[in-house]
């Protein structure tokens, strides 16, 4: 499809010159997904003219021997190699490489952030940059205290209010395990750096398909009207994933890296329902904001959470289910269970296993029902489920409307028309697609499901950007609409904790099991089939 002037929303914010120092360099994140993103960006000519990325961390297997710049070269080409978007550009490549440092240093050591401000003091008289700072931490919550004490020590953070360099914090989530420790590394970013410098990062905001719901719903007239408890029945929200902890190499079925470091003790709920579902949930649930300034939109959205159900300790047994995965198949591939993942990772890593990990009760599935009590949505529930090694990888946002009235063509008391259900599908194959009925061509009036299709691929050509692409851009450009504010995080996990808190409770006892390769539990089924609804076949 040739596309010829699209509607352009003016945006005078434009990323300026700075130096992006990535803490957790070495880390799996930057590897997968930050540096294959700047490189991305690089390749669209988007970065800023004056801009250099510097890396900060140690390497897993402690410090390298060799040069650190080359060392990090190589890391970060094979990351791109493996997970961009695009095929590595030898041309492109050599230009961002050139921008490419590493400082090694552990985030404790004072004299690791001497070394740190020198190196980026140098690359500013390089690049020709004025001293400006994205600290993006990509670091575990409890290493957050030490990163910005040490930078705050060393002097490297500007004030706001200084106009010839900025200082800006991406800070990672998870934004801690629970609402107290929440709330403390939000008061220890706070303590030194401004709000106005803070973006708390979920990357599942700059995805293309989730801004384009803000799209689908306001800038289209035939979806708002139906978009409240009148019309809808109920929505269902998946992010299914067929990885579990590790990466393995296609060929050779090594680990090539892991995040059961992260992962083992955190589980699905910290990390993907408390941030990535709930923001989501906040997208599709919000009222219209009246205009696109970042704090509007922010104020639409956590109204939402302000709006959720509390749950009680009923509703946090009857209508939230966990689970772990067990030894099974992907794909026709066997794969190891949870906790001998865990365990192999560990060694991988050359760690200790963690006390209690033998016989983890971490979850790798959730599912539940909640609802958003305002006019909107009165009554209408909404059922999120998450988890790891499940069939296939696929995250959609499924909106059910309620069905039409039975006579005329779904008067049949026993065999109902399949409701109209408007389905975006944020991946794999980015797009949305609407179920409706239709009469099957012939004599006989016969109806029939079909599927009414939009593809991203199909229209608009090109792979979508990343999300971090959009984001990291965005924070050189100081637009915080797609990050959280601390109200944001302070309410969702405020929606959590009665979860936390039961499971705390009953840790050992009621962690249902589901084989790899399976939709998960069994027991998934009762939270929803009660309602007479059942989960999608996706
Ligand atoms: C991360 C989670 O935030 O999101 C991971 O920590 C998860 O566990 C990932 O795999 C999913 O992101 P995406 O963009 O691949 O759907």
């Amino acid at each position: 499809m040739t596309i010829t002037n699209p509607i352009e929303v003016p945006k005078s914010l434009v990323p300026l010159p700075c130096q992006l120092v990535i803490f957790g360099g070495t880390g799996d994140l930057a590897w997968r997904k930050l540096l294959p993103a700047v490189y991305n960006l690089n390749v669209e000519g988007v970065l800023p003219a004056h801009f250099a990325v510097v890396a900060f961390g140690l390497p897993a297997e402690g410090p390298t021997q060799a040069d650190p710049d080359e060392f990090m070269r190589g890391r970060a080409r094979d990351g791109i190699d493996r997970f961009s978007r695009r095929d590595l550009d030898e041309s492109h490549w050599n230009d961002f490489a050139r921008s490419l440092f590493f400082v090694q240093g552990s985030f404790n050591d004072s004299r690791a952030y001497a070394q740190l401000k020198a190196k980026l003091d140098a690359l500013d008289q390089q690049f020709g940059i004025p001293g400006s700072r994205v600290f993006y931490l990509a670091v575990p919550p409890q290493v957050v205290r030490p990163c910005v004490e040490h930078l705050r020590e060393a002097g490297m953070i500007h004030d706001p209010s200084e106009q010839a360099a900025f200082t800006r914090v991406i800070v990672e989530k998870p934004i801690g395990r629970d609402l107290d420790s929440a709330r403390e590394v939000i008061r220890i970013v706070g303590s030194a750096f401004a709000e106005s410098q803070t973006y708390r990062i979920d990357h599942y905001l700059g995805k293309e398909t989730v801004q384009n719901l803000l799209v689908l719903r306001f800038a289209n007239s035939i979806f708002e009207p139906l978009w409240n408890e009148k019309h809808i029945d109920h929505v269902q929200i998946t992010v299914a994933e067929e990885e579990g902890l590790a990466q393995y190499d296609p060929n050779t079925g090594a680990m090539l890296s892991t995040r059961a470091g992260y992962y083992e003790g955190v589980g699905a709920l910290r990390d993907m329902v408390q941030n990535h579902m709930l923001q989501v949930l906040c997208v599709v649930a919000m009222e219209p904001p009246w205009s696109l300034a970042p704090e509007v939109v922010r104020d639409a959205k956590v109204g939402v959470l302000n709006c959720l159900r509390p749950l009680t300790r009923d509703d946090a047994e009857k209508n939230v289910v966990r689970g772990q995965y067990i030894e099974g198949e992907v794909h026709g591939q066997r794969v190891t269970g949870y906790r001998k993942e865990v365990r192999k990772s560990f060694e991988a890593m050359n760690r200790e296993l963690p006390p209690g990990s033998v016989h983890s009760t971490t979850e790798t599935f959730v599912a539940l029902k909640l609802f958003v009590d305002n006019w909107r949505w009165a009554g209408v529930p909404f059922y999120l489920r998450t988890g790891k090694r499940l069939p296939k990888r696929v995250s959609e946002v499924a909106i059910q409307f309620k069905n039409v009235p039975q006579v005329l063509f779904n008067s049949h008391p026993d065999v109902p028309l399949e409701p109209t259900v408007l389905s975006v599908r944020v991946h794999p194959e980015e797009g949305l697609s609407m179920r409706i009925a239709s009469k099957l061509p012939g004599p006989k009036i016969r109806i029939y499901p079909v599927k009414m299709e939009f593809n991203y691929s199909s229209s608009f050509g090109n792979k979508s950007p990343e999300a971090y692409e959009r984001l990291i851009l965005d924070v050189m450009a100081a637009d915080a609409t797609l990050f959280m504010r601390r109200d944001q995080v302070d309410a969702a996990w405020k929606f959590v904790m009665p979860i936390l808190d039961r499971w705390e409770q009953v840790r050992a006892r009621d962690l249902p099991e589901y084989q790899c390769g399976t939709w998960g539990p069994v027991e998934a089924d009762r939270i929803i089939e009660p309602d007479g609804r059942s989960w999608r076949n996706l």
